[in-house]
Parts: structure tokens; sequence; C-alpha cells
């Protein structure tokens, strides 16, 4: 495999974690760049003089089953600082001559560790506290110390919690410092980057920009492009992404799937077709969506439903357009692990996100996904850097389902068109008291039950409107926003007053997990 020539880089090779974007995504917020590479084909061979720092994940692995990996053990006898996280640590101390042994205690969340001794790895960590809070998330751990190694601090289950060889500049840390629960952990990975491996910034947004404009250019050549344009963050993105980078050679088609929010045609017609002059198909295919989707109540097969229709739908369009061969979607990283399609993790699937595990199994279109590895903020900065309005990129998500899966049961046309208004006049509140920008996503959804109200002396007997509201970091983990009383209030007046078919408005408050975002 060949690794990247142009710049100075952090080498992360992946043992099948699910945090391993999340080291990577550490490393480009402290301005480096960096490159992932999967354990099993990196070789000694391609490390070049760009690899400054070599970084070894967490994985779901026991570093006596050789069966189950391969690792050339030479990549770190190259006289560049390693950092092993987790399983990255233990795979170190072993082939250091420490021993790893399934341990009495398995730890899974925070543990206190106390520091033995300094270490460049740690400057600054623990400043005038004793102990610190990490996040550990593991079943074996190193029993025996490796030659030539000192305890820098340990916990009370985890003996060799931070270990190091200062003179080789291998440092093993037993918790995962790239996940926010550990405290100060960007610290941990800043001083590797910048004390052990002396590296200076090389990164930014613009970087990234132009780093994924040539990607693309480099995987589509000179052949046809159709981008899935939902109006949402992550697709609008990806299309002025596409839009710089080839132009004419890009068809955004927009599909009404007569699940969407309410205006949201007008909308994107307007910004997209008017404003931004992308080449944009639009497609009316209301009928057909809710013709595949009578009768339907279970969330996993809406998803499916829906992925297979768009997915028909492009493929109809490309036909049309002729000479088409890729289609391009707004994946996110946090799309792929929920749905389970990252390479080596062993996360359980939590739901099938539409364009990642709703896609059939056979498509005539290869996929174009330059977003996969970004994070949402990070998505946004992307979109300020390609000229987008704050208007487009600070929109709250919307999933490629649309309301469908804000809708639990079966799907009619009288309660999309409720769900829209109600909805509506929720984020319309959250705008008028200068909250929608405070809330990460927020979003009306309409339960499938009638329960009996009184309105005018009058008995009604109409359905439950949900609100939900929340805050969060990148859509991985999620707290409910706390309202006021005074606005909880107006808006459930509001909503009720205005709507017929609702007569009830109940608040969630949930965080995530052990719900998620969305109901379904
Ligand atoms: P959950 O419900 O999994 O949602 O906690 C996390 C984030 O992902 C969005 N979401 C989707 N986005 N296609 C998308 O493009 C999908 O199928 C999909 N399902 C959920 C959700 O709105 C939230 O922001």
């Amino acid at each position: 495999m060949s690794l990247d020539k142009t710049l100075n880089k952090i080498l992360i090779i992946d043992f099948g974690s699910q945090f391993t974007q999340l080291i990577a995504r550490r490393i480009r917020e402290l301005g480096i760049f960096s490159e992932i590479v999967s354990h099993k084909k990196i070789k000694n061979k391609d490390i070049n003089d760009y690899v400054k720092g070599i970084i070894l994940s967490g994985g779901p692995l026991n570093v006596y089953e050789i069966n189950k990996y391969s690792f050339d053990k030479k990549i770190i006898e190259n006289q560049v600082p390693v950092l092993g996280i987790c399983f990255g640590h233990q795979i170190l101390s072993k082939l250091n001559g420490g021993k790893v042994k399934n341990s009495k205690h398995r730890e899974f969340g925070l543990a206190n560790i106390y520091k033995k001794k300094e270490s460049d790895l740690t400057k600054n960590l623990f400043k005038k506290k004793k102990t610190i809070k990490v996040w550990m998330s593991h079943a074996d751990q190193v029993s025996k110390l490796p030659q030539n190694f000192n305890v820098v601090a340990s916990s009370k289950n985890s003996k060799f919690a931070i270990i190091e060889n200062k003179t080789k500049k291998f440092y093993g840390v037993q918790f995962h410092p790239e996940v926010t629960h550990t405290e100060n952990g960007k610290k941990i990975i800043s001083n590797f980057i910048f004390n052990i491996c002396s590296m200076k910034k090389n990164w930014s947004s613009k970087d990234q920009r132009q780093k994924l404009i040539k990607d693309v250019r480099y995987q589509v050549g000179n052949k046809k492009v159709i981008c899935a344009l939902s109006g949402g963050v992550d697709s609008s993105v990806v299309a002025q992404l596409l839009n710089k980078a080839i132009g004419k050679k890009l068809y955004c088609i927009f599909v009404n799937t007569g699940l969407l929010r309410k205006n949201e045609e007008k909308q994107v017609i307007k910004t997209f077709k008017k404003k931004l002059k992308i080449n944009l198909i639009h497609v009316n295919a209301e009928k057909e969506f809710l013709k595949k989707l009578r009768n339907v109540s279970d969330p996993e097969r809406k998803r499916k439903i829906i992925g297979n229709l768009f997915i028909k739908i492009f493929e109809r369009y490309a036909k049309k357009i002729k000479d088409v061969k890729f289609l391009a979607q707004g994946t996110l990283y946090p799309d792929l692990i929920e749905s389970k399609s990252v390479t080596g993790s062993q996360t359980s699937k939590i739901k099938s996100h539409h364009n990642v595990g709703g896609l059939p199994k056979k498509m005539s279109l290869k996929l174009v996904e330059p977003l996969k590895f970004l994070f949402k903020d990070e998505v946004r900065k992307l979109g300020l850097e390609l000229n987008l309005s704050k208007e487009i990129i600070s929109r709250h998500p919307f999933p490629g389902p649309g309301l469908a899966i804000r809708m639990p049961g079966k799907i009619t046309k009288e309660k999309i068109d409720i769900l829209k208004e109600a909805d509506n006049y929720f984020i319309q509140a959250l705008k008028d008291h200068n909250l929608y920008h405070k809330i990460w996503q927020a979003y009306a959804a309409l339960l499938p039950v009638k329960t009996v109200g009184v309105m005018g002396d009058n008995r009604t007997y109409e359905y439950l409107c949900l609100l939900r509201a929340i805050t969060s970091e990148d859509g991985m983990t999620a707290d409910f926003y706390e309202f006021k009383k005074t606005f909880i209030q107006e808006i459930s007046n509001k909503i009720v007053n205005s709507i017929r078919g609702i007569n009830r408005v109940v608040y969630d408050i949930t965080s995530k997990p052990p719900s998620t975002i969305e109901l379904e």
C-alpha cells in the first residue's frame, strides 16, 4: 500500500476500534494531518519519512489470538515514536517482552488514575490534581511490564494504566484518551504529537477542503456523478464540494418523497438552482413513496423501502442523463458506525441509516462519500470553507427517511400533513425565542395513539405529538434540552390550538443512550 507523500503525519494503525476515527478527529483538531491504515494492510516497507509518529488503536482482539490479526512488528522498529491505546497498549507491551492477561476486573466506564512519575506524555495532565478520570473499555490488561519500561500512572485495577520507554519513545495507555469522557484526554494526544513527535501544525479546514476536492477528482475522473441532495447540511456540503471539484459533470437530484419538512422543496430549489447555479433535477415522487410505504409499520422495513426507492429513482435518472457512473451521498462517520459498516468494527447494528445500511445490495452506480470520515461539526466547518451560507450550515440535521421515522406505525397523508404543521410551529418558535442555535436537533413527531381531551366543552379524541430537542456534539450521544416552563407551555398551546388532529403534547426527556435521537 502507498501512504501519502506530501505531508508529515501521524499514522494511525487501526485494529478495529469504534473510536479509531475519533483519534483522527482529535489529531485534526490539533492541526495535524493523519492517515488511518488497517493493521492487516500496512507493512514495514510502506512506512516513509513523512511518518513522524505512530498510534496503535484499540480493538476487540486478544493479543494472543495471532491467527485473528496480522501486524508487521518491524513497523515499530523505525525509531519513530509509538503510542498504543488499549489493545494498542497491549500489543506494544507484548512485542517488548511484557505479558497480557484476561483481567479479573473488566473495566468499562470511568476509572481514576494516579500519577507514579513525570513523563513527556502526561505533561500538564494532572496539574495540581493527584488523580484524573479516564474512560476504560477493556477485558484484557498488561500483567507484566515490558522490558525497559516504567509505570507513569496506575488505576485501582490497572497497575500499568500508562507506561513508557522514554529512550525508544514508546508509550502505552490502557484507557481511551480520544473520548471526551477522559478528563483532559486531548492533552495526552497533544503531548504525544507536539512534545514527543516534535510535529508542527500542518492541517486546517482549508487543507481539508483542498484534499477532499483532490480526492473526489481522483476517484471520479471525468465521469458524470449524480448527487442525492436532500437540502440537509450533509448533502448540501457534498453537493457544493462536488460542484467545486467537477462543476457541470455533477447532476444533483432532489427527490420530494412527500416526507419532507414544510416548505423544504421551495427552499432547496431557491438555494441550489437559483443561488448556487448547480445542475438540479427536481423529482416529485410523493405518490410512489407513499404507495410503497402503505401499511408498513416496522422501522427497519420503512428504512429499507425508502433506501431502495431512492436508489431506483437515482438509477432511473442516471439512465436518462447517460454515462453516469457515480452516486454521491452525504454519509458521515456516525452514520457508518450505527449502521455497522465500518470494517473491523464490532459494534452492533442500531439502525440502517438510509444512505448506508438501507441501500440495496446490487447497485449499478458506485458510491462517492467524501464526508464519510468526518463528524457533523467538521462538516459544518467545511461547508463554511465552501462558501455555503450560515443558514444552510447551521440547520438542524434531518434524516434521509424524513418524517417516516418520526411517525411510528403506519404512514398516511393525513398524519404527514398534521406532523408537518406541528414541526413547523415548533421550529419557528425555537427561532423566535433565539433557541434554535442552542439546540443541536429538534423536531416534532406524531405518535400512533389517540387520547381523550376536551376543547370548548367538547370531547376530543386525537393524536399525541411528541417534541424532542437535544444538545449533542456529534449525534453519537445526546442530552435533552431543558426548556423553561413558559416556552414549552406556549408551544404546547400553539400546537393544540392551531392544528386539528392533535390534542396533547409531550416532551421527550430521554438522553442518547439509552434512547436514540430519532424515534425509529
Ligand atoms: P439516531 O436516531 O441514530 O440519529 O440517534 C443520529 C443522527 O442521525 C440522523 N439520522 C439519519 N441521517 N439518514 C440520515 O441521513 C438516516 O437514515 C438517519 N437516521 C438518523 C438523526 O436525525 C440524528 O441527527
